[in-house]
């Protein structure tokens, strides 16, 4: 799971799927594509937003995404588009380019939309952001477990 500061949106990605995948076996992570907020606990509005769901997520630290994240990971859920081109770049074949996907697309597909950055925003943009990803990642858990 991949945003900008690995502080807002990608922690939660993290929590919420971690928290729907019912069989062992997954690796979840996330990252930024910078690393302003490297060491950093997710942003308390985060840490609230996922709480009043029941889920903690302090035990995650932000870090910066490596290209070494393209072998140890099948799958690469960016955020927004900004995400996609930033992570694209670092791609280093085809085969890291077709692991990144928009997390959106997997509930409107070939849309292309993006789960707004929620930083400057009140803790009702966590929550619409906490809304979108739990849809999109009941859709990455069901196929997973598939
Ligand atoms: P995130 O939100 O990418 O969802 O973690 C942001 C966090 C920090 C900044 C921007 C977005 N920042 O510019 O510091």
């Amino acid at each position: 799971m991949v945003c900008l500061g690995n502080i807002c949106r990608s922690p939660l990605a993290e929590g919420i799927l971690k928290s729907k995948l019912a069989t062992e076996g997954f690796h979840i992570e996330s990252a930024g594509t910078s690393n302003y907020h490297e060491g950093e606990l997710p942003d308390q509005r985060s840490i609230d937003v996922a709480a009043k769901h029941g889920l903690d997520i302090t035990d995650q630290k932000s870090r910066p995404f490596s290209q070494d994240d393209f072998d140890k990971y099948d799958l690469i859920f960016v955020m927004d588009t900004s995400n996609y081109q930033d992570i694209l770049k670092m791609a280093r074949d085809e085969n890291d380019e077709g692991k990144v996907e928009l997390i959106l697309n997997k509930i409107y597909p070939g849309e292309n939309r993006d789960v707004p950055d929620p930083y400057h925003d009140s803790i009702n943009g966590f929550e619409n952001v906490y809304q979108m990803l739990d849809e999109s990642c009941t859709v990455i858990a069901k196929e997973l477990e598939n």
